[in-house]
Formats: structure tokens, sequence, C-alpha cells
């Protein structure tokens, strides 16, 4: 069997990818990688080399590349996309072009080929901003940001795709992931490698906001669940983490680099920030057995370790993000 996986040069595609390409992954299926290496990705995060690895460098827009890699694939699972709430803010091009158009270039060849399951990777962020109370998958879409917005175009396109012409997709919507490969500008790697290197950390507002965090492998785990369990035209949310204000968890951040509350510069928050993401998650549970396994305090003294480990991996993507800006 051949797993097509689209951005597995970033986080989560390449935690995932990892968990396909063990030794003891049922069915041992071989393993082709499609991403584009934008500044989010990166080939030190995947295991080249592996006899059943295969990476392509390439578009998710490009039809005739794409239509390629679908007809030799028997299953797609969809991370590519851009996936910084920020950028999105600052210029959104990107976001519509690949997060919608590129989902849909993926779509047709799968349509065209026959290929299923297709599982969609999406996100809490696309329900919005809630109290309390969490959301269950039928919750109305009410996206807030440039980012949240494209990918709940494309969550109702891939679904579209199996109402309309009955092909096998299957969308995941998971809330905050942590763990090692995680591009130093998302806010725990940016503060961890931060403090590392006796820097600042820059936090938005008053640090109010609340986001569950869930570990990466137990995210991908769900997704594969989902892949192997899971059921055509269903939404599956992934959650199960824990839940935290922001202020919470740079206090945690702190006491684990060992630095004070003098390392903290209140900045303006960010625009149309959402307040609370929390999903239901019982579907998952009950259905496909789901069940988080990382126990927080032990999942984010791993992930700081990792970073304290591994300063080869993120100095130089540091140094890109801060080329680029200059
Ligand atoms: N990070 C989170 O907490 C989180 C939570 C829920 C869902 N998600 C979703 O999971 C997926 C992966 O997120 P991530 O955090 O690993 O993202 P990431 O930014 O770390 O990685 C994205 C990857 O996609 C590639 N890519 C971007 N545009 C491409 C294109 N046009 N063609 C081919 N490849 C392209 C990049 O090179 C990169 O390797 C995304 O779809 C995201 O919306 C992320």
């Amino acid at each position: 069997m051949n797993v097509l996986v689209t951005g597995a040069a970033g986080f989560i595609g390449s935690r995932y990818a990892r968990l396909l390409l063990a030794p003891d992954a049922p069915d041992a299926p071989r393993v082709t990688v499609l991403d584009k290496l934008t500044y989010a990705g990166t080939l030190d995060n995947l295991e080249l080399g592996h006899p059943r690895l295969e990476f392509v460098q390439g578009d998710i827009c490009d039809a005739e590349l794409v239509d390629k890699l679908v007809a030799d694939a028997d299953q797609v699972v969809h991370f590519a996309a851009e996936s910084h709430v920020d950028r999105s803010i600052t210029g959104a091009a990107d976001f519509v072009r690949t997060n919608v158009l590129g989902t849909q270039t993926l779509l047709d060849a799968a349509l065209r080929h026959g290929t299923g399951p297709f599982v969609h990777v999406s996100t809490d962020e696309v329900y919005g901003s809630i109290e309390s109370g969490s959301w269950p998958e039928d919750h109305p879409l009410q996206p807030n940001s440039p980012y949240s917005a494209s990918k709940a175009s494309s969550d109702l396109i891939a679904l579209s795709y199996h109402r309309t012409h009955g092909l096998d997709v299957r969308v995941t919507r998971c809330s905050n992931n942590y763990g090692p490969h995680q591009f130093p500008e998302k806010v725990i790697p940016l503060f961890v490698t931060n403090l590392l290197d006796g820097h600042k950390v820059p936090l938005y507002g008053e640090g109010r906001n609340v986001r569950d965090w869930l570990h990466v492998d137990d995210h991908c785990q769900g997704i594969d669940l989902v892949r192997t369990k899971g059921r055509p035209g269903e939404v599956y949310n992934i959650g199960g983490g824990t839940e935290l204000t922001n202020r919470e968890l740079t206090g945690l951040l702190l006491q684990a680099c060992g630095a004070d509350w003098d390392r903290v510069e209140y900045v303006e928050d960010r625009k149309g920030h959402d307040l609370r993401y929390s999903v239901d998650w019982s579907k998952a549970r009950d259905e496909l057995g789901y069940r988080p396994r990382h126990d927080f305090t032990g999942g984010l003294a791993d992930t700081v370790a990792w970073y304290r480990d591994n300063r080869a991996w993120w100095e130089p993507l540091k140094r890109r993000v801060t080329e680029e800006r200059a």
C-alpha cells in the first residue's frame, strides 16, 4: 500500500510519516511525501533514506504533478497548508491558494483515480471562539482569521466531494499541537528558543486567551484511527489535551527554562484574537477508541529538553525568519 502524505516536511506531517514508517506499523505502507519546502518545511524533519519513503518536492497546486502522485497512491493524508495565523493577517493570498485551491487540486485527482480514504487534516479554529463548553462536529463554522477561514473553506470543499461524488473523504479537526520539530515561530518553540538564547518572550495582550494543548503524537494517533477506522464523509474532532491560558502556559515555560517574569514583554494583542477553543472529542473516543496518551507536564518537559538538545535543528530556521523579515 502507498500512502501519499502532503506537507510532511512540516511539524505534524513529519511526525505522522514517522508513525507510518515505524518498524511495527500495520501493513508497513510505502509513504510518498509531497512537500513544497516553504519556509515552514525542512528535509531535516524526514527520515530520508528509509526504504519505504519517497520524497517529492512540489506544490499541491501543481495539477499535473498531483495527478501523477495520486494515481500511484492508494490513500491520501493531507497536511500541507499555510498554518501560521499571524502570517495570514499580514497577507492572506498564500493561504487561499494553498489551503483552498491546493486541497481542491488534490481532491480532483483523488476523484479521477478513485483514491481513498482521503483524510483532510483540519483545525478546531474553523469553529471560531467559545466562552464555555465545547464544540461538537456539527457546530456551525464561524472562522475569524484568514487562516481559519481558508481551512473552513477547504473542509467544506472536501466534504462536498463526498456528498456530490461519493469520494471517501474524512475530516479531522484538532486543537493546538505541541512537541518536537515544531517551527520556531509558533508560541511554544518560539518562547523556549528565545528563553534558551537569553531573549525576551512576546505575550499577546494580557495572555487571557485559552488553548487546549495536545501532544503531536496523540494528534497523529487520532488521524491514523480516522484513516483506518473512520467512516467516509464524517468529521472527527481530536482533542483532550490540557486547557491553559497563554499566561499560564508562559509561566510553565519560564519555569521549565529557569527564567523569571522579567523576561516577558507584553505586546499588542493579535487582531481578531479568538478567546477560547474547545472541541468535544467524544465521537472519536466512542467510535474509534481514540484517547490521548501524553500527560502535559511530562510532554512539555520532554519538548523543552528536545529544543535544548537540538539547536542544530532550530537555529537555521530562526535565522531564516530573521533574514526574511530584514
Ligand atoms: N499546528 C497545530 O497546532 C495544528 C492544529 C490543528 C490542525 N493543524 C493542521 O495540520 C496541518 C499541518 O500543520 P503544521 O503545524 O504541521 O504546519 P507546518 O507549517 O509546520 O507545515 C506545513 C507543511 O506544508 C508544506 N506546504 C505549504 N504549502 C505547500 C504547498 N503549496 N504545496 C506543498 N507543500 C506545502 C510546508 O513546506 C510545510 O512542510 C495543517 O493543515 C494545519 O492546518 C495544525
